[in-house]
């Protein structure tokens, strides 16, 4: 018995050491599976702040939205537990600290990887260091019945009322001053 046991643990981590040298390899975006597990597993999250950087118009315009005050919507002691806290919160950096609220990257993906000026400015480059599509699971992940205020959600409909403005719908000034802040090339670090 004990000797199946020991048995057994060799080839699990044998198993094991296989899949983290396949996840290794694994640099390309899977095709349809779960795109955030794939990001989450490679990619570190940032913080808003350093997207606001050069993406000011949107940065104002998510401030302005519900998803801006997720965490001031629990009281303290949810905030504490991992079953409110979960969605109401981007995630942790690489440095351990708690990026609260739904900010840029609970859509748009960890951002470590493809928030400098040369990724971002090539599509395939951006998607390759994880910035994600953004279709319906990516809301249904905290839109769903396991929220305890959940109601309905229809996706059309929650994008109009949900997310931030974009530059191109909101008219020649606000679109010079986004191309003003996005030439300005800043190394966050
Ligand atoms: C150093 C400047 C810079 C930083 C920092 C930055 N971006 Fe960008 N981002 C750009 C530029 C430049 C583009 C390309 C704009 C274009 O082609 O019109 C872009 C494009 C995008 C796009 C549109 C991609 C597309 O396919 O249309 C998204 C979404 C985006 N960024 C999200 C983010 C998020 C989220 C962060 C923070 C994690 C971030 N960016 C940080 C400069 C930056
Ligand atoms: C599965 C994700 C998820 C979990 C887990 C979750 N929430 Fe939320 N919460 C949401 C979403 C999404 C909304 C926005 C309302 C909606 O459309 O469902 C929300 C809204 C809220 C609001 C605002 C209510 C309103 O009507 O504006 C409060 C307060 C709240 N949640 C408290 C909690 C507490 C307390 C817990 C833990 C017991 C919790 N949430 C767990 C996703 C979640
Ligand atoms: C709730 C989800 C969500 C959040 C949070 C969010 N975005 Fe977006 N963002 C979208 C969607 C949806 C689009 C439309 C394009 C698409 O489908 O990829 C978009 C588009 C963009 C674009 C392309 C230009 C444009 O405005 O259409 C940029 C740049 C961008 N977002 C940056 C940001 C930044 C910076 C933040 C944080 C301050 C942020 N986003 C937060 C969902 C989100
Ligand atoms: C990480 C979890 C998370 C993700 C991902 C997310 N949301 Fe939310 N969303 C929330 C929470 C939490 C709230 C409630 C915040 C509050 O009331 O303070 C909310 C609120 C909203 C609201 C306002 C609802 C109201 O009652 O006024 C809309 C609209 C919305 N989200 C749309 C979207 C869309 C569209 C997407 C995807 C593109 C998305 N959300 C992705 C967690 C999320």
């Amino acid at each position: 018995m004990k000797r199946l046991c020991m048995t057994l643990a060799v080839v699990a981590v044998a198993l094991m050491c296989a899949q983290a040298a396949f996840a290794q390899a694994e640099k390309a975006p899977p095709g349809k599976s779960d795109t955030l597990k794939w990001a989450e597993a490679h990619f570190k999250y940032v913080g808003e702040k350093t997207c606001k950087m050069c993406h000011k118009f949107e940065f104002d315009s998510w401030s302005t939205t519900k998803h801006a005050q997720a965490w001031a919507a629990l009281k303290p002691e949810e905030q504490k537990k991992p079953e409110c806290a979960e969605c109401h919160i981007t995630g942790k950096t690489a440095t351990d600290s708690l990026l609260v609220n739904v900010a840029c990257e609970s859509c748009h993906g960890p951002g470590s990887d493809f928030k400098s000026m040369k990724v971002m400015k090539d599509a395939k480059l951006a998607a390759a260091a994880g910035l994600l599509p953004i279709t319906e699971a990516t809301c249904v992940r905290c839109h769903n019945k396991r929220s305890p205020n959940f109601k309905a959600f229809v996706f059309a409909d929650a994008l109009k009322a949900g997310i931030h403005a974009h530059p191109a719908k909101a008219g020649a000034t606000t679109t010079t001053t986004t191309t003003t802040t996005t030439t300005t090339e800043t190394k966050p670090k």
